[in-house]
């Protein structure tokens, strides 16, 4: 059997799981108002559970009002146990174990009134939380072990003590945040007092037999704070106490400490494991790694290293439910990948704006029920101009659903600027997935016409019943003097390797496409300026993916001029005007990275509606935006045809 470590059985203190697979807990804004379980967050868990892992972990679960937030499910009152239950039946009857994760923030809640170990905020953060009072504190810790009784009355077959990502047993724990002077702060011994005392209560509150499981991060990543070394003795410390797994993520939310609790693109596949192998030469209970393991071959590699007894696979399972029963049937290359764009799921889960957490790739995640597919009863001939995303996922849906679509692509290539996105430093997996879209329609049986330009004549040879204009965007070209000059290109021309800018260049445009174009040429050994007219670069970036690109740009020293703006381009030079002042900058080349507006689709428009053939505009063919926006249109369009 192809990954035999990866789907062989393993055992979490008494819970036998029939493989190695963990869905670790992910905060997805999917519960109903108040902290109750809705069908939403139901249907996602049934989801990932009928896909074959071995374990699902609820997400954040508030054991305490203090913690409290309306978006995240809770557990501190006796009244969510019904939701609960259903929850845990749900994940039950689809096969699968559940697992709840017992969580309080501290400082790190959404609350007005926020509490902590000390008075101490997160750099950066205004808001000081309140010192709980050494009363207070023993009420936490039955708080802890009150929630996981709950858990267990709701059928839970275990629960996950969160004491990592900087969490309330963290801010105990370290020596970066507690500066108690009571029996909670100071010495080791005292720090670890407050998550040991949480541990012991879960444990007599749920008895021997229940498997408990603890979320650390195996370093701190904060000035002073807790090293790896620390965590080995903490862990031992855990399994004395009670503990039988532990989960070995990293990082803190403060400063760029966050971008290791949901890994960007930009760091490497497993880059944690090494972590979670340190943790278990200390402790003689299985170990869970995690952290951009998003391939079967690999976390089936890092069970037969023995670096690890579980893998828990967060995003990978939320761009493709399926990971472990395509993997088990021999069909990895069939699985839709998560390259850690974070675009559905983390940006998501930080913006306000946006309901529920879902991923770029698999618009399903969070609409299990809504997104089902349909089958049509009135199949159609549907026509698609552009191979980019936005066509991609419309094709594929609509053959799934009984549909003939045709797909026209007039370069050579799928993927469209998902492709060339792909070519940026560290974004090979971006390029891999816009390519396996393209694999996924042809596997689908799509016809696909590649190198051919839908046109009047095209259409009126097709006779399609519906058209769907995907054909994508074209990099704006600002109207400043010299723009037209040979030494002057557009970045989507160096993405794609036809322009080839060297020496000394000048970016006009701080946006993600303006630096990543900067990261590529200034690791070719250019000498880079971004020049941007807004007081912030990046500002179309997520946090975590921000956070990684600027420190790439500091590290090779590339130049960003912020509050800039481009008046002309001359031959070797660019002038620049900056709070009121002229700036002449030294250019062998400049690079256009202003943006992209939509393609003109007028004559394709009007033909339409001459010949009275319904149609429809989607992706970047209507606005220049994301990814996520353009596989969105195409999910949502191809549902409705
Ligand atoms: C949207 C989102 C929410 C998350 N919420 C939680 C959470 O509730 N508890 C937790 O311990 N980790 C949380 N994480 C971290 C994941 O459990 C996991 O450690 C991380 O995504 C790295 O694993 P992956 O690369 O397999 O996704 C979250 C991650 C994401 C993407
Ligand atoms: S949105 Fe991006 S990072 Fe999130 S699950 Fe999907 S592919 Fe992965």
């Amino acid at each position: 059997m192809e990954f035999a470590h990866l789907f062989s059985k393993g055992t979490i203190g008494n819970m036998e799981l029939k493989n190695r697979v963990i869905l670790p807990a992910m905060g997805t804004k999917m519960n109903a108002p108040g902290g109750y379980v809705s069908e939403r967050l139901i249907d996602y868990h049934v989801a990932r559970a009928k896909g074959g892992n071995g374990l699902n972990t609820v997400e954040v679960t508030t054991i305490h009002p203090t913690a409290a937030s309306d978006d995240a499910p809770a557990l501190y009152d006796d009244k969510f146990i019904p939701g609960m239950t259903q929850l845990a039946q749900a994940i039950r009857d689809a096969g699968g174990k559940s697992c709840l994760q017992l969580w309080h923030g501290g400082k790190v809640t959404p609350n007005l009134i926020q509490v902590s170990s000390s008075p101490v905020p997160f750099e950066g953060v205004t808001h000081i939380p309140r010192e709980l009072e050494h009363h207070e504190v023993s009420e936490m810790v039955q708080a802890y072990a009150d929630a996981a009784s709950r858990a267990k009355k709701a059928g839970f077959d275990s629960v996950e003590f969160h004491a990592g990502h900087g969490y309330l047993p963290q801010q105990f724990l370290s020596p970066a945040m507690n500066f108690r002077q009571d029996e909670y702060g100071g010495s080791w011994e005292n720090r670890c007092r407050f998550p040991l005392a949480c541990i012991r209560a879960i444990r007599e509150a749920v008895g021997s037999e229940f498997p408990i499981l603890m979320r650390i991060s195996a370093i701190e990543d904060l000035p002073g704070g807790l090293t790896l070394e620390d965590m080995k003795l903490f862990s031992k410390h855990a399994e004395e106490a009670g503990i039988d797994a532990i989960n070995v993520s990293r990082g803190v939310p403060s400063g760029a400490a966050i971008k290791y609790e949901v890994p960007p693109i930009d760091l490497p596949v497993g880059f944690n494991v090494d972590n979670a192998a340190q943790i278990k030469s200390a402790v003689n209970i299985p170990v869970i790694a995690v952290g951009r393991i998003n391939d079967p071959a690999v976390a089936d590699r890092i069970i037969a290293e023995g670096l690890a007894d579980f893998v828990a696979i967060g995003r990978a399972q939320l761009a493709d439910p399926e990971f472990c029963n395509k993997a088990l049937a021999g069909r990895a290359d069939t699985i839709v990948k998560c390259v850690g764009c974070d675009q559905g799921c983390f940006d998501g889960f930080v913006n306000p704006k946006v309901p529920f957490i879902s991923c770029v790739f698999n618009p399903a995640t969070g609409r299990e029920s809504e997104y089902e597919l349909q089958r049509t009863s009135t199949p159609k001939k549907v026509l698609i101009a552009g191979g980019g995303p936005a066509g991609l996922e419309a094709a594929v849906t609509l053959k799934r659903r009984g549909h003939s679509p045709i797909l026209c692509e007039k370069n050579d290539i799928l993927g469209g600027q998902l492709y060339i996105a792909g070519a940026a430093p560290r974004k090979e997996e971006m390029a891999a997935a816009a390519l396996n879209m393209g694999e996924a329609a042809k596997r689908e049986g799509v016809e696909i016409r590649m190198n051919t330009e839908v046109t009047p004549e095209l259409i009126q040879e097709i006779s399609p019943d519906e058209v769907i204009l995907a054909i994508g965007s074209t990099p704006i070209i600002p109207p400043v003097e010299g723009v037209l000059n040979s030494h002057v290109v557009n970045s989507h021309a160096v993405l794609w390797g036809t322009a080839h800018p060297e020496g000394r260049v000048v970016i006009i445009g701080g946006g993600l496409v303006g630096l990543e174009v900067a990261e590529l040429l200034v690791e070719r050994g250019n000498q880079i300026t971004v020049v941007e007219m807004q007081d912030d670069v990046a500002n179309d970036l997520g946090i975590l993916r921000k956070i990684c690109v600027m420190e790439s740009l500091y590290g090779h020293g590339v130049k960003l001029m912020t509050n800039s703006k481009c008046m002309a381009i001359q031959k070797d030079s660019v002038m620049v005007e900056k709070d009121g002042e002229l700036h002449s900058l030294p250019a062998d080349y400049v690079v256009i990275a202003v943006g992209s507006r939509a393609l003109n689709k007028q004559t394709l428009q009007d033909f339409l509606e001459e010949s009275a053939i319904p149609y429809h505009v989607i992706g970047d063919a209507v606005q220049a935006r994301r990814a996520l926006n353009a596989i969105w249109e195409g999910a949502e369009l191809a549902r409705r045809i």
